[in-house]
C-alpha cells in the first residue's frame, strides 16, 4: 500500500462504500495527511482529464479490434469463437498470437483477412472497416491491404505456376491490365521479392519441385506482392521441422523490418513466440495476456533480453487475472481493490458476510 494512502485513510472513490479497504477502517486526519491527500486527488483529476482528452481507441494502430464477437451456429448449437476480443497492433509491429486449440486464433485471423465477417464489435485494418465493407471493397482489401500465409503449404501456391509466376499473379489480378512494360515491371518486382526473402535461385521452379520450407518462403513473397500494410500468417511453420521454421521466421522478419509490413503470426512454436517483441495470448475467444520483450545493453556492451508478462485491461476496465494467482490466494467471485498513487492492489474478500 502506498505511503500516501497509508497516511490519508479516505475512501479513494470518494463516497461512503467506495473502494479501498482502508476506507472501511476510518483513520487519522493530520494536516500533513490532508495536504498529501489533496495532492493525490489533484494528480488523479489531472490524469483523468488527460485520459478523457486522449485520442480515440486505436487511433495509432494499424489493426484495431474492439469487443469483437464471432458466433458460429452448427446444428442449432451456438459456438462463441470470439467473445468480445480487444486487440491493438501498431504499424511496424511483429506480433505472435498464441493460445490453446479452439481459443479463436484462426477465427480472428480469418476476420482480419477479410474472409469472414464478425457477428458484432468493430475491427479496422489500415483504416478499412471490416464490418461495413461491400463485396467490391472486400475484394480490393484482400488484394491490396492484407497478405496471407496459410499453414498448408499447398494452399498458398498455384501448382502449375513457377515461384516467380506465383508472386506475379496477385499483381496481375490487381490494377491495370495493359500498359507498356507492365509485365516486365511485375517480373522485376517478383524477382526483387524472391531476392529479399533469400530464394532468387528458386524463381523458375514449380511448387512440386520445392521443399515445404521453400514453398512457405515463396508464399511469403506472394503475400507481399501488392505491398500490403499487414501480413497475416496462420501456423505458417506448423508442417515444418524447427530448423526450417527458423528460416521461415527470418523471412517474416525481413518482411517486417526491410519491407515495412506489420506482421501477425499465429504459432505454437515456442521459438517464434520467444523471438518476437510482443506475444499476445488468446484464451476463450479473448486476448488474455501478453509478453513484451526488450533488448537491454549492459555497460560492458553485452545484450540481454528482458521479458514481462501483462494481463489485458479491456475498455470497460475488466482485467483477467492469471488463474494460478487466484488459486494461490483462494480468490473467487469477489475481491477488494485499493487505489494507490501508482498502482492498484487486489485483495482476497475478507468481508464478514463472505
Ligand atoms: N465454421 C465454423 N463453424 C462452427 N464452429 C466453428 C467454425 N470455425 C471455428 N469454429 C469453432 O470456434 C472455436 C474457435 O476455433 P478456431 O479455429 O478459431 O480455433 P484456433 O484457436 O485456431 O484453434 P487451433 O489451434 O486448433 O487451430 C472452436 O470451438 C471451433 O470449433
Ligand atoms: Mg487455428
Amino acid at each position: 500500500m502506498s505511503d500516501i494512502l497509508a497516511g490519508g485513510r479516505e475512501p479513494v472513490a470518494g463516497a461512503a462504500g467506495g473502494f479501498g479497504r482502508d476506507a472501511e477502517r476510518g483513520a487519522g486526519r493530520g494536516a500533513d495527511a490532508g495536504s498529501e491527500r489533496a495532492g493525490f486527488y489533484g494528480s488523479l483529476e489531472r490524469r483523468a482529464r488527460a485520459a478523457e482528452q486522449a485520442p480515440g481507441y486505436g487511433h495509432d494502430s494499424v489493426i484495431a479490434c474492439d469487443r469483437l464477437v464471432r458466433i458460429f451456429t452448427a446444428d442449432r448449437i451456438e459456438v462463441q469463437a470470439l467473445q468480445g476480443l480487444d486487440l491493438l497492433v501498431r504499424k511496424g509491429d511483429l506480433v505472435a498470437l498464441v493460445g490453446a486449440s479452439g481459443s479463436g486464433k484462426s477465427t480472428l485471423l480469418n476476420i482480419l483477412a477479410g474472409l469472414d465477417v464478425p457477428t458484432a464489435g468493430s475491427a479496422t485494418v489500415a483504416g478499412c472497416d471490416l464490418l461495413t465493407m461491400n463485396a467490391k471493397e472486400r475484394l480490393r482489401y484482400r488484394r491490396e491491404v492484407v497478405g496471407f500465409v496459410w499453414q498448408q503449404t499447398a494452399r498458398n501456391l498455384m501448382p502449375f505456376l513457377t515461384a516467380a509466376q506465383n508472386v506475379a499473379l496477385p499483381m496481375q489480378l490487381n490494377g491495370e491490365r495493359r500498359a507498356p512494360g507492365l509485365n516486365k515491371r511485375r517480373a522485376a518486382r517478383a524477382a526483387e521479392l524472391l531476392e529479399a526473402i533469400g530464394i532468387p535461385h528458386l524463381a523458375d521452379r514449380r511448387p512440386a519441385q520445392l521443399s515445404g520450407g521453400e514453398q512457405q518462403r515463396v508464399a511469403i513473397a506472394v503475400a507481399m506482392a501488392n505491398n500490403p500494410s499487414v501480413v497475416l500468417a496462420d501456423e505458417p511453420t506448423g508442417e515444418l521441422d524447427s530448423e526450417t521454421a527458423a528460416s521461415i521466421f527470418d523471412a517474416f522478419r525481413t518482411v517486417n523490418r526491410e519491407l515495412g509490413a506489420t506482421v501477425v503470426i499465429v504459432t505454437h512454436d515456442p521459438m517464434v513466440a520467444g523471438e518476437v517483441r510482443r506475444t499476445v495470448a488468446i484464451r476463450d475467444g479473448r486476448t488474455s495476456s501478453e509478453v513484451l520483450r526488450s533488448t537491454l545493453t549492459g555497460e560492458d556492451g553485452t545484450e540481454s533480453v528482458s521479458e514481462r508478462e501483462y494481463v489485458m485491461l479491456d475498455r470497460t476496465g475488466r482485467v483477467q487475472l492469471p488463474r494460478e494467482f487466484l488459486a494461490a490466494l483462494g480468490m473467487e467471485h469477489r475481491v477488494a481493490v485499493d487505489l494507490a498513487a501508482d498502482h492498484i492492489s487486489v485483495w482476497p474478500d475478507d468481508h464478514p458476510d463472505r
